[in-house]
């Protein structure tokens, strides 16, 4: 039997997960229907988009922007959060908590939220062989692409992490949220500074600010140097990497998080595993 997905977002025209996740099914020879699905932008028609797809009998949907906080916030009210959900404060993957449901809850009220984006970015970390225990890492950035990855790192074993961000109080108010939030993130002395500060030797930089979006580039201190510089947007020319390439840093653009991401979504749903590297190779072949 077909088992169905969507992508919940606005807009949704561009979104590559259709093509991502029948290049994962095609790999474990499942048999699904993934679509894009269009919402208002308010949180009512939200709501009521993700209840109709899961009453009528859908597997699993991601969210993306809006929505991500949205979704977090009906999950919490609903069928609950995974640890990753919550300490991103936002939802990117959607399924129902069978045992809710085994309990006597309806559908909607069984709705449960995942986040698997930060996990996607260390895997894609991983799968390229930057080391990630012990690493000195940097994170640039404090808004919610930044939040998300906070956890994951930490789990991933890195040694020490910095958070830089053009508003640095925005970086030392998110640490002493995450640090309520989570043990795992309070046991781990993070430090924070504004971004034209950050300066000395790091093994992993990631660029998490919105700023490849603008056009713009991010003051970065002459001292500040690295051997992997990771962007987690893609698809476009990035002047951060485009920065430590010339200082003979390995660098990356996230498009492996994207399909990291969805692999681990597309795992939480159906327990088929996927082989992320192949996966990629298919994809980039046909783009
Ligand atoms: P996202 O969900 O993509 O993280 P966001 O929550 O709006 O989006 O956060 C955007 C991040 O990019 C913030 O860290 C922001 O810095 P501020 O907190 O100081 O606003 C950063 N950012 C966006 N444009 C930037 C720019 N031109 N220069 C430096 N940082 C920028």
């Amino acid at each position: 039997m077909t088992q169905h997905f969507i992508v919940i977002g606005n807009p949704i025209a561009h979104s590559k997960s259709p093509a991502i996740h029948e290049q994962f099914a095609r790999q474990v020879g499942a048999d699904i229907s993934y679509q894009r699905q269009y919402s208002p932008a308010d949180d009512a028609s939200f709501i009521a988009v993700v209840e109709a797809f899961f009453c009528g009998g859908g597997v699993g949907a991601n969210v993306t922007v809006p929505f991500k906080q949205t979704a977090y916030d009906l999950c919490t009210a609903r069928g609950g959060l995974s640890d990753h959900a919550k300490t991103a404060g936002a939802v990117n993957t959607l399924l129902i908590n069978k045992a809710l449901v085994a309990k006597g809850a309806s559908i909607a009220e069984a709705i449960y939220g995942d986040n698997t984006d930060g996990q996607g970015l260390v895997n894609h970390i991983a799968s390229l062989g930057w080391p990630l225990a012990d690493a000195r890492v940097a994170l640039i950035g404090a808004g919610g692409a930044a939040r998300g990855v906070i956890l994951p790192l930490i789990e991933a074993g890195i040694g020490t992490l910095t958070i830089a961000n053009r508003t640095v109080s925005k970086a030392t108010d998110l640490v002493k949220e995450l640090s309520a939030a989570s043990p795992v993130i309070a046991a781990k002395q993070i430090e924070s500074c504004v971004t034209s500060e950050l300066s000395g030797a790091f093994d992993i930089i990631i660029n998490a600010t919105s700023i490849g979006l603008s056009g713009d580039t991010l003051p970065l201190d002459d001292n500040l140097n690295c051997q992997y510089a990771y962007d987690m947007m893609y698809g476009r020319a990035l002047p951060f990497l485009q920065h430590f390439a010339a200082r003979e840093a390995q660098v990356s653009e996230g498009y492996g998080m994207l399909i990291g991401q969805a692999a681990l979504s597309f795992e939480r749903w159906t327990s088929h595993t996927i082989d992320v590297a192949k996966a990629t190779e298919s994809l980039s072949q046909k783009s």
